[in-house]
């Protein structure tokens, strides 16, 4: 009598399908093992140290080029302030919330805290020191905010000016209404809100050209 065994069938060519799979089985943890050393040599992900690793990079601030070597996640802010010693720029924040920090980047204004260094190399930055002329005769707003008071303990008030002068080059100086409007994101805890509006008015006037 026949086995179980025996029955069951066969490849034309001898090979039992359990014959197959085993074998295939077998080849395949072959080919597994020989492939290990090299996945082992492949390159390790990057590691927290590897993303601390300092980054070159050049950054230009009012006319000048600044080469850096910063934590990639430094902000532009601190790379000002600590890195390059321009801290006229304030840091009233660090969220974005108060625009004590306000540049302008090719002319546009910016939260610098809220930027990376690392990405505006490129580009041009101008913070509160690089407002006055070579020879030495303040921005049009500076003088603006000097005539009309327009701060007290001053923190607040580079940031003020920079927005100020974008939002004049913005076209959305008309009238006190819009300049409160579009200051509205520089926080002033003085409330020298109304001396700010009226220095924005007559700086307005004198900005042409500049
Ligand atoms: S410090 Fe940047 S918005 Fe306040
Ligand atoms: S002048 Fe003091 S916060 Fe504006």
């Amino acid at each position: 009598m026949e086995s179980p065994k025996s029955a069951r069938p066969a490849g034309a060519d001898g090979f039992s399908r359990r014959h197959f799979l085993s074998t295939t089985v077998a080849s395949t943890m072959t080919l597994t093992l020989l492939d290990a050393p090299r996945a082992e040599s492949a390159p390790a992900p990057a590691t927290r140290s590897d993303a601390r690793a300092p980054v070159s990079m050049t950054l230009r601030v009012n006319g000048r080029n600044h080469q850096l070597s910063l934590d990639a996640r430094t902000s532009l802010l601190d790379a000002l302030r600590e890195h390059m010693g321009l801290t006229g720029t304030k840091k009233g924040c660090d969220h974005g919330q108060c625009g004590a920090c306000t540049v302008l980047i090719d002319g546009r204004r910016t939260l610098s805290c809220l930027s990376f260094a690392a990405m505006i190399q490129d580009h041009e930055v101008t913070t509160i020191e690089g407002l006055s002329a070579p020879g030495g005769d303040l921005h049009p707003m500076q003088q603006a905010f000097i005539d009309h008071d327009a701060f007290q303990c001053g923190y607040c008030t580079p940031g003020q000016i920079m927005s100020a002068i974008a939002c004049v080059n913005e076209g959305h100086a008309a009238d006190a209404a819009q300049v409160r409007e579009y200051m509205s994101g520089n926080l002033c805890r003085c409330a020298a809100y109304p001396n700010i509006v009226d220095a924005v008015l007559e700086a307005k006037t004198k900005m042409k050209g500049t």
